[in-house]
């Protein structure tokens, strides 16, 4: 029991961690394997479903990274009771939270703490969230399609003072709800409310991403009624009630893209093991077209770079066409490919907040509204960088990878949201990075990601 509870203290740590920057020597070729944790992103939406569950849950292959740390929090501060029972494996038990009430400044340091709203109206009729905070692409982050829905479905939502406050009258029904622009956010957290609604829902014009289908996974072993997840029509009947069981959450698509434009950067040989391989088609293809081998096996995937990058052209989409969340990380490694790419990004406004960062290691790309064009170079040079959010974080370690010389990224408590032991793991393939603690400065603070 004593070595549980020092485990779960570990993992809910958040404040007074100390500030740190990566250091890389770069140049070097990667060899060996990396391990894949679970997705980020179907973390943080069944986390807060666990919610809506009477009983306890059991989460496995949680990937312990700052963004589920701060949703365990908030959970916690509600009244949850959770255990951690090993690294990756939590215990979640939400009966005692009494109220629909999350108004506090937690809140507002995490994006996907808007799912509470979805949840809490499925478990409680109503809702009182702290709105998450700014954005950190630069562009606006609007959760309209998410109130769009709720509203369908019965609910008075109000946005006011920082707040969303949503009432119904005796809990959500469903109805058919169309979304505006295909968004995960809204496919999520409609699905949550869903699955305790009276009556069916249908989401149309849904997002497809795995972690959609993995948050529906979860909900239907707890008891819901899910079908269509990973078609863009949802259908959904609301049950009486969810009961607890356990649950493996899917490996990350992101986390181990990221690792193969790592290898695809440096060059090298590396199998990346527990993926899913279909999960992964959309970005494999493009490091195809790029001259890099990428051979599919039953869950795990095999990269290898020998001979120079080829230029290609990206666009990002809603699944399954090529993600966002991979969009700075396939434009570091085009900086060093033979000829002109163009990278457009489809889904967000600006996502290119990165690229000054990229310029000051040499790199030649010219950012117009969508579009980045990216002229290769024959090497990029080691600078002081900073990352500006998860994704560009992670863009800037694959160009220090790249790059002559050293690196130095700071920033970096943007990437440890969303990658869970990054250094260990390039370090593991024979990357020369390390993690350095900065002097305190107050002026540090990490801001929404995810
Ligand atoms: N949008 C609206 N109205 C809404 C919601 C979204 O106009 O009510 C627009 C957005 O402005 C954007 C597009 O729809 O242009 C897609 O947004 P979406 O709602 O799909 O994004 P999200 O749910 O806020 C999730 C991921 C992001 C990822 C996007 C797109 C989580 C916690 N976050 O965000 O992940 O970029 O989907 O795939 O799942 C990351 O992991 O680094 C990250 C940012």
């Amino acid at each position: 029991m004593a070595a549980v509870f020092s485990g779960l203290l570990s993992w809910l740590q958040l404040e007074g961690e100390p500030v740190t920057k990566y250091v890389i020597n770069g140049g070097r070729p990667l060899h060996g394997e990396i391990e894949i944790g679970g997705a980020k992103n179907a973390a943080v939406a069944i986390v807060p479903a666990t919610l809506m569950v009477e009983g306890p849950c059991r989460i496995e292959n949680v990937p312990q990274i700052s963004d589920v740390t701060m949703l365990l929090n908030i959970l916690k501060q509600m009244g949850a009771d959770i255990r951690m029972i090993n690294r990756h494996t939590i215990d979640i038990d939400c009966s005692a939270i009494r109220t629909p009430d999350a108004t506090f400044d937690m809140m507002r340091r995490i994006r996907a703490s808007y799912y509470l709203i979805g949840a809490m109206l499925g478990r409680f009729g109503s809702a009182r969230v702290a709105m998450p905070g700014g954005c950190n692409f630069g562009g606006v982050r609007p959760i309209d399609q998410h109130i769009k829905g709720f509203a369908a479905m019965g609910a008075k939502v109000e946005v006011k003072n920082g707040l969303v406050c949503a009432e119904t009258d005796g809990g959500l029904t469903g109805c058919s709800v169309y979304l505006d622009v295909v968004s995960v956010g809204a496919t999520v957290n409609i699905m949550l409310g869903a699955a305790l609604a009276k009556g069916k829902t249908v989401i149309e014009n849904a997002a497809r991403e795995p972690h959609i289908v993995d948050l529906a996974n979860f909900l239907n072993s707890m008891g819901a009624d899910i079908r269509g997840a990973g078609t863009n029509v949802i259908k959904i009947t609301g049950v009486e009630k969810l009961r607890g069981g356990s649950y493996s959450i899917i490996p990350d698509q992101i986390e181990a893209g990221t690792y193969m434009a790592a290898v695809a950067g440096a060059g090298g040989d590396v199998l990346i093991k527990n993926v899913i391989p279909k999960h992964m088609d959309c970005i494999s293809i493009k490091l195809r077209e790029m001259g890099v081998t990428v051979t599919d096996m039953d869950d795990c995937i095999r990269v290898t770079r020998e001979t120079p990058l080829l230029k290609t052209n990206v666009k990002t989409l809603p699944y399954p066409g090529f993600p966002t969340d991979m969009q700075p990380q396939i434009a570091a490694v085009l900086c060093a490919a033979e000829g002109t790419s163009i990278v457009t990004e489809g889904v967000w406004d600006n996502r290119f907040k990165y690229v000054d960062e990229l310029a000051k290691m040499g790199a030649k790309i010219q950012v117009d509204g969508h579009l980045a064009i990216i002229e290769g170079v024959k090497k990029l040079t080691g600078a002081p960088i900073k990352a500006c959010d998860l994704r560009a974080g992670a863009a800037l370690v694959i160009a220090g990878l790249m790059a002559h010389g050293t690196t130095e990224v700071e920033g970096v408590g943007y990437i440890e949201r969303g990658y869970e032991d990054i250094v260990a793991k390039l370090r593991g393939v024979g990357a020369d990075i390390k993690s350095v603690v900065l002097p305190d400065d107050p002026a540090v603070e990490v801001r929404n990601a995810g």
